[in-house]
Parts: C-alpha cells; sequence; structure tokens
C-alpha cells in the first residue's frame, strides 16, 4: 500500500504502544522504516513487544515504561527520548475505558479514563510541542479519538467526555500551531478487536455479535486497516491534512445516526412488498 521507506528517519513515540492498536501501528511503522519508541505502564508487557518487534527488518525500536497521567514521568521520558534526538511525530493512543452506568462510578472511575485518555494526551502533547516549537522543528501529532467524541455515548461517559477533549484539543491546536510547522489530527476508529478493548467493552459474545450485526460492513475492523491509516496521517504525504478527525468505522456511526436506517434489520422481503404502492385500478386515478 505504501513506499517501503515511507516513513524513513521519522521518529515516532506511540503511548499505550505495547499492546492493541499501539502495538499494530508500532509494527506498521517500522516496517516502513521509522524508529519507534513505545510506552506504557507495564515494563514487562513493553520489554515482550519490544524484542518481539524488533525481528522487524526496517525500523528500531524502544520501549520505556511511563504512566502518561504524571506529567513529571512523562517529561523525564520525553527528555530521555530527545537525547537520542528530537521525535517527528505523537500517537496519542494509550486509553483507558470500561462499560458501567454512569450513577454508579466513583470520582476515581471518572478521574482514572480522564487521566489516561485526555490528561495523558495533554501531557504528552506539551512535553513535545513545547520543544518543537522552541527549536523550530515540525512534528505531527496523530491522537486516537472515539466515534462518539461528537455525539457522546451512555455508558462509557468517562470515555466519551476525554475523547470530546481530546478532539477539542486536536482542532484547537491544529489551528494554533499550525504556523509553526506542527500538524495534528485524529481517527475515530469503530470497534477493532484487541484485548484490551473487547475484555472491557464487549465483554461477551452475544455483544459482539451485537455489535458485528449493526455494522453496515457486518464485519469489526482491523489493527491492520487502523495501523495503514495512521501511517498516511502521520506521513509528509498528507502534509494538508490538519485538525481533522477521519472516522474508520464501516459506516457504524451513519448506521445509528439514519433515522430509517435499523430499518434493513427489522423488515422482511415480505414486509417491503407488502409496503409497495398498489397501482390505482384502471379508469380510477
Ligand atoms: N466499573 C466501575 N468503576 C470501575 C471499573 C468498572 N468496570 N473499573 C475500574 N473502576 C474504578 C475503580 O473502582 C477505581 O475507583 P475508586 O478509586 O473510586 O475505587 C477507579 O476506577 C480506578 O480503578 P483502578 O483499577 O484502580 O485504576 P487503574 O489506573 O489501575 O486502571 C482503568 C485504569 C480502570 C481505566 C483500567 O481499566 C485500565 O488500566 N485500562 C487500560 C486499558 C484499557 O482500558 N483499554 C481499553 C481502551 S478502549
Amino acid at each position: 500500500m505504501f513506499q517501503p521507506d515511507l516513513l524513513r528517519q521519522k521518529r515516532i513515540l506511540i503511548t499505550g504502544g505495547g499492546t492493541g492498536l499501539g502495538k499494530g501501528m508500532a509494527h506498521r511503522f517500522l516496517e516502513l522504516g521509522a524508529t519507534v519508541y513505545i510506552c506504557g505502564r507495564r515494563q514487562h508487557v513493553l520489554s515482550e513487544t519490544e524484542t518481539e518487534l524488533s525481528r522487524v527488518a526496517s525500523g528500531k525500536i524502544r520501549s520505556l515504561p511511563c504512566d502518561i497521567r504524571d506529567l513529571l514521568r512523562v517529561e523525564q521520558m520525553i527528555e530521555s527520548i530527545w537525547k537520542d534526538g528530537p521525535l517527528d511525530i505523537l500517537v496519542n493512543n494509550a486509553a483507558g475505558n470500561f462499560l458501567a452506568r454512569t450513577e454508579e462510578l466513583s470520582p476515581g472511575a471518572f478521574e482514572a479514563v480522564l487521566g489516561i485518555v485526555l490528561m495523558g494526551t495533554i501531557n504528552a502533547t506539551m512535553a513535545c510541542g513545547r520543544r518543537w516549537l522552541q527549536a523550530l522543528h515540525p512534528g505531527v501529532v496523530l491522537n486516537i479519538a472515539a466515534t462518539y467524541s461528537s455525539t457522546g455515548s451512555a455508558y462509557v461517559v468517562p470515555s466519551a467526555m476525554a475523547k470530546a477533549g481530546v478532539v477539542a484539543l486536536t482542532r484547537s491546536l491544529a489551528v494554533e500551531w499550525g504556523n509553526r510547522g506542527i500538524r495534528m489530527n485524529a481517527i475515530a476508529p469503530g470497534p477493532i478487536p484487541t484485548e484490551g478493548a473487547f475484555s472491557r467493552l464487549l465483554p461477551r459474545p452475544e455483544l459482539e455479535q451485537f455489535a458485528r450485526d449493526r455494522n453496515p460492513l457486518r464485519r469489526f475492523g482491523t489493527t491492520e486497516e487502523l495501523a495503514n491509516l495512521a501511517a498516511f496521517l502521520v506521513s509528509d504525504g498528507s502534509g494538508y491534512i490538519n485538525g481533522e478527525v477521519v472516522v474508520m468505522d464501516g459506516g457504524e456511526q451513519l448506521q445509528g445516526a439514519g433515522e430509517f436506517s435499523a430499518l434493513g434489520r427489522l423488515l422482511t422481503e415480505d414486509d417491503w412488498k407488502s409496503m409497495k404502492p398498489r397501482k390505482a385500478p384502471k379508469g380510477r386515478q
């Protein structure tokens, strides 16, 4: 799909890069020649991913343990990366989410999700952004949002609040920093099977089946599809795309929004036939 050296000489940090979508993007960016840094909270997970992905021929990978909720630790991590040389690209991918009825959430539950998704994104973006601006170094930020960033969603309210903030940050800084060489975009993915997300958001086979059936394409997205879109958006090939939120959900969001869209699943062949207008008998109008 891409030239094999699309991301050669690009230095990329992916938060939450040890697992799931972050790991998938790390794999693809390495194939395309990038130097990839991954961070996450669990050292053993990062080390395993680093070892596994270091076998991907083209690029180089290094892992750094970091809880992105902690500004001091983010600053230390970014400082340590910058000692090798400045980053070119930041992917804010780390997330936290779970299904719950909102009235049952504790303040700590809101704090945990908002801390990872919103504050984590802000911490990493500011740490890189300030360095890029000061050195007049171009930079690209790609944020992983959600299709419900703009609509909100029941049962994942802390995540919906945090992702809405991430989209606001994306659009705001795209304008504020654009004239100084920093591009900022987001991807809003629909359901893509990963252990972290599906164990928390679609934890039962019937929920998974329901999610698959309601998608216009009748399937989930793949990590590879997301990684390819991400590679395009962080590459110089998308240099004029700034402040955009690219939805990648098989049309799921539109399916939910269209007033009559659900009828396709409710009405049978006979129903459709019976609703066809009958021709008026000859001689009568
Ligand atoms: N329902 C309601 N509350 C929950 C919950 C659930 N399913 N899971 C956690 N919480 C609450 C806890 O009770 C706690 O609140 P308290 O301090 O008031 O008791 C708070 O959330 C923090 O939980 P804790 O497990 O201590 O936090 P953590 O920092 O270790 O984990 C989470 C953060 C909760 C977001 C955890 O799910 C996580 O680490 N997720 C990362 C991976 C992920 O979510 N991937 C999917 C992305 S789509």
